[in-house]
């Protein structure tokens, strides 16, 4: 069931679903918490999952300036607090894993595992700085329909007009276009988190679909050579969102990861 508390002078929806060791899950852009249904219907009867929807996204409100990372990791702290839960894994796909290693920067005593899916640890270059302010821009203009029309042929594999793939479109018209471009213009801010990862010394579940053309393997290597002892999964016939598009091989691989806690 859906949530809602206000946090940081802003209303934070959330979901707060099943039993057991807490994992708190962060969303990929442009979608929202409900991403990861799948998860929970297959894993809620051994872990408690928290999902909240990052501001402007979902149902988050829109945001007055640029979505920072630290900003998103700054609302789940505040969130777990209001939870009164301590140490948590935390986790994210690609905007997600953004926010994870913002919370990782933010809170290192925090995070009881990481799972970093179809992500990466460096920042923007230049060129990738100006494409995010044109989208902002486009995402002001066009609102939610401008992503499913050029990024959801990325995200899934079997394409837009798949189950999964109209699955995800839901998913991304729940968006605000003030939303939509805060985010843009936050993820252009994020600092290389190469350095959060090499200092981090727990456990780390590194995972990314075999055909993730965004976020491909090689910067999922990257991320798996940086944390010593990291495990790194490739998801089969899998793009950039392989707990949606391929659940029981993510929903197994992520448990066996949490059972071994
Ligand atoms: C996402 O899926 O969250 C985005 O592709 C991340 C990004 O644009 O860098």
């Amino acid at each position: 069931m859906l949530h809602t508390l206000t946090l940081n002078g802003v209303p934070l929806p959330y979901r707060d679903e099943g039993h057991g060791p807490p994992v708190l899950l962060f969303h990929a852009f442009p979608l929202h918490g409900e991403a990861f249904m799948k998860q929970v219907k297959a894993l809620s009867d051994r872990y408690r999952f928290i999902l909240p929807d990052v501001r402007g996204l979902g149902r988050g409100a829109p945001p007055s300036g640029p979505t920072e990372m630290a900003l998103i990791a700054r609302d789940a702290l505040a969130l777990l607090d209001a939870l009164n839960v301590e140490s948590v894994v935390v986790g994210g796909v690609s905007m997600g894993g953004y926010a994870s290693m913002a919370l990782l920067r933010e809170d290192p005593g925090r995070v009881r595992g990481l799972v970093l899916v179809d992500t990466q640890a460096t920042a923007d270059d230049e060129a990738g700085r100006a494409r995010r302010e044109a989208s902002a821009q486009e995402a002001l203009r066009e609102g939610p329909e401008a992503f499913v029309r050029t990024m959801l042929p990325r995200l899934v594999a079997a394409g837009p007009e798949s189950d999964v793939g109209q699955e995800v479109a839901a998913l991304i018209r729940a968006a605000s276009p003030e939303g939509l471009a805060a985010a843009q213009r936050g993820m252009a801010l994020r600092p290389d988190s190469k350095d959060i990862l090499a200092r981090y010394a727990g456990p780390a579940l590194i995972v990314v679909g075999e055909k993730d053309a965004i976020t491909p393997v090689d910067k999922a290597r990257q991320m798996a050579d940086l944390i010593s002892g990291a495990r790194l999964e490739i998801i089969p016939d899998a793009a950039h969102l392989p707990n949606q598009e391929q659940p029981d091989a993510f929903n197994a691989v992520l448990d066996r990861f949490l059972s071994g806690l």
